[in-house]
């Protein structure tokens, strides 16, 4: 492949979606591109590359930019970051926020919808503690194919064995075929849109808690910078952002400081520590 063709395909996934690829990875481009080559009768990369040139942010390159996204994804990944919202982050919600409130989580490349499912879950365990308030899931991804997977709540029983625990797979699934659904309670509690980390995130409005996990990974240290401060713009003083395991604030901004004792939870910095936001608010109310 010519070095000039390589680089209009890396800036075209560079400026699209923030995916970063080097010259190492070109087994990685020929592999997921074939399929793209084939359907449109192009001959190789640098004919494909001649493309993209032309087509200027079109639909060629929409589908250059999905068939190179990873999409890996399973049902309470890492565990930690889901217990600790559970334990920590919904009890501190609930007596920060007034009765009637409409509390918000994002996952913020929610993927196939695991992770949004996920929290879904865990509010649905929570249920008798919310009483008077409300969630809202959103989950957000540039996927349209991985959105239309997650709409749709269908997982193989690989999928499910992979982190989902047996009695929520019976709680919230039920069997289709040789897959399992989640069911249609779990389905409603969560709304999945189309939406790219490098575009205005201001439409999505506030949220509450932000899962954006395994997805700055690919991106530059610029980007990866832009997106965690637009993320800030996007939530309250208290509210909490969880990072992937190989995910860190550090040396990208200081808006955030990592939550003391747990890794990869960070808090906006300057927010007062959970514990007074909670005192203050309970003796408030
Ligand atoms: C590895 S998955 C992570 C899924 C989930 N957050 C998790 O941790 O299991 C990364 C997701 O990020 C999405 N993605 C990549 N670039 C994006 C961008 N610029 N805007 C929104 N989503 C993006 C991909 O489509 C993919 O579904």
């Amino acid at each position: 492949m010519k070095p000039q063709a390589f680089e209009i395909i890396a800036a075209c996934l560079r400026n699209g979606s923030g995916l970063i690829i080097g010259p190492d990875k070109l087994y990685l481009l020929e592999a997921r591109l074939a399929r793209i080559l084939k359907q449109h009768a192009i001959r190789d990369l640098d004919a494909l590359a001649d493309r993209l040139a032309a087509d200027r942010g079109g639909a060629l390159t929409r589908e250059v930019i999905e068939a190179m996204t990873t999409n890996e994804s399973f049902f309470f990944r890492d565990d930690k970051p889901f217990a600790h919202f559970r334990t920590h982050v919904v009890p501190r919600l609930l007596a920060t926020r007034p009765p009637g409130a409409r509390l918000r989580v994002w996952s913020a490349a929610s993927s196939s919808g695991q992770e949004a499912y996920s929290l879904a879950m865990i509010l649905a365990e929570c249920r008798a503690q919310i009483a008077n308030r409300s969630f809202e899931i959103v989950g957000t991804d540039i996927s349209r194919e991985q959105l239309v997977r997650a709409q749709e709540g269908l997982y193989s029983q690989f999928e499910v064995q992979r982190g989902l625990p047996m009695q929520m797979l019976v709680r919230y699934f039920k069997k289709d075929g040789a897959n399992w659904r989640v069911n249609d309670a779990l389905r409603a509690a969560v709304s999945f849109r189309e939406w790219n980390l490098l575009s205005d995130l201001r439409a999505l409005g506030q949220f509450d808690v932000v899962f954006c996990r395994n997805v700055l990974i690919y991106f530059d240290q610029p980007t990866k910078t832009r997106v965690l401060e637009a993320i800030a713009r996007q939530m309250p003083p208290d509210g909490l952002l969880y990072l992937g395991g190989a995910e860190t604030v550090l040396g990208l901004t200081d808006r955030f400081v990592a939550a003391p004792g747990e890794r990869g939870v960070y808090a906006l910095a300057g927010a007062k520590p959970a514990a007074t936001v909670a005192r203050v608010a309970m003796a408030a109310g």
